[in-house]
């Protein structure tokens, strides 16, 4: 996508557009439009307020912050923000390294592995579920539900994604009972007890949250760790840069997030009222979508942005997005891809492909953007 990202920011950064799905909007390629736009409280996430009516249909989806606006935002960020400070975060550092060691060593005993599903795949999963409190054994059928939410089908022919959205919502009930039964000190324990303690957070916004974490934590983190590690193949010299001063890592995650990051398109904005921005007209409920990788490519803000280069500190880039929404799991997805990378480097220093790097095929969709498998071996043929 780069290409025409650049050709369209060159002509205009903010850009009215028919998107995939049928929906006319803009779409915004330029770094400073992106903040903008943002950063801009007229754009909003909750579009019941425009147009009547509500998201009730998707609401476990949909009731949550990320489609919310102040005041209400303020109130469900609020009550999850705690669990992911980065002081927290770094507390999680060993439980997190002992993760990443197993899911190694198993892969040590293979001989055909699939970087996605034994490692990238589970880590941020397996992570996810022990601060929410939901056993990760069940991380597969998380998996199908938390795919036919993003890709909006069920994946399977004859069966609709409303039927797994029962099974989803079955789940989490009958796991916020259990919870209410033996309270443990995961963070679903402690919302049910902010919960029962007032109206901080209603029945439906707790499932809201949940839903939130869940899927954050599968379609993201997991692309971080498999592009990151895709880019440092395809740019040998960086690889050898990294592996020469492994303390580089905290940059080669930050030069990937920025170079290829997991989340293409921002969330959907819709204009709260007729406004002027960057000299364009936009009018009342016309959707606004930022489009982050191409963002963090513009040469007006970053030197050479098509180059892959660890070595240097850049500009901040909009890979976790900004303003009230920028990324509340932004601490933990860093904490696991240095872990992760360091520790893959460490013990498979020679990785290559088993497949023509052409071959990778990349998820369908307009959010993440990530390759579906990454068949590696160790052998030499
Ligand atoms: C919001 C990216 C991992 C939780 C966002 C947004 C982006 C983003 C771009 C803002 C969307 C918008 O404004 O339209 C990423 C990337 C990740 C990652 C690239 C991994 C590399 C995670 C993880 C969690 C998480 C691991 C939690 C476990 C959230 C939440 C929000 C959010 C709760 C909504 C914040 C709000 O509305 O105030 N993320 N994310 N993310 N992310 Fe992440």
């Amino acid at each position: 996508p780069y290409p025409y990202y650049s050709q369209l920011r060159v002509g205009e950064p903010v850009y009215k557009t028919r998107f995939p799905d049928g929906q006319q909007g803009w779409l915004i390629t330029g770094y400073t439009e992106a903040v903008e736009a943002l950063k801009e409280p007229r754009f909003i996430k909750d579009f019941s307020k425009l147009y009547g009516g509500s998201m009730d249909g998707m609401s476990v989806f949909t009731q949550n912050m990320l489609f919310s606006d102040p005041p209400d935002h303020r109130r469900l960020r609020g009550l999850a923000q705690k669990a992911f400070t980065p002081r927290v975060i770094e507390g999680m550092k060993e439980r997190i390294e002992e993760i990443t060691d197993q899911l190694l060593n198993d892969m040590k005993q293979k001989e055909e592995i699939n970087l996605i599903d034994d490692f990238a795949f589970p880590l941020p999963i397996i992570v996810i579920c022990e601060i929410l409190g939901v056993p990760s054994e069940d991380r597969d059928k998380f998996r199908i539900w938390s795919n036919s939410l993003i890709e909006g089908s069920s994946g399977e022919p004859g069966v609709s994604i409303y039927q797994h959205m029962n099974d989803f919502i079955r789940y989490l009930g009958e796991w916020f009972s259990e919870t209410r039964r033996e309270p443990k000190n995961d963070l679903i324990s402690k919302l049910i007890a902010a919960e029962e303690a007032g109206d901080r957070l209603t029945e439906k916004e707790l499932y809201g949250l949940v839903t939130l974490l869940i899927i954050a934590g599968h379609e993201t983190t997991v692309n971080l760790i498999g592009n990151s590690f895709l880019n440092l193949l395809k740019h040998p010299e960086q690889k050898e840069l990294l592996r020469r001063n492994p303390e580089l890592i905290d940059q080669a995650i930050e030069e990937s997030l920025r170079f290829d990051g997991p989340v293409e398109f921002s969330t959907s904005r819709w204009a709260s009222e007729n406004l002027q921005f960057a000299g364009k007209e936009i009018r009342r409920g016309e959707l606004v979508v930022v489009a982050l990788n191409a963002a963090n490519r513009d040469p007006d803000k970053f030197q050479d942005p098509n180059v892959f280069d660890i070595s240097q500190e850049k500009s901040p880039h909009l890979a976790f997005g900004t303003g009230i929404h920028h990324c509340l799991g932004a601490p933990l997805a860093r904490l696991e891809g240095k872990i992760a990378i360091s520790k893959l480097l460490e013990r498979f220093p020679n990785l290559r492909l088993r497949i023509p790097e052409s071959e990778l095929e990349w998820r369908p969709g307009m959010i993440v953007r990530g390759v579906k498998e990454i068949p590696v071996t160790e052998k030499n043929e």
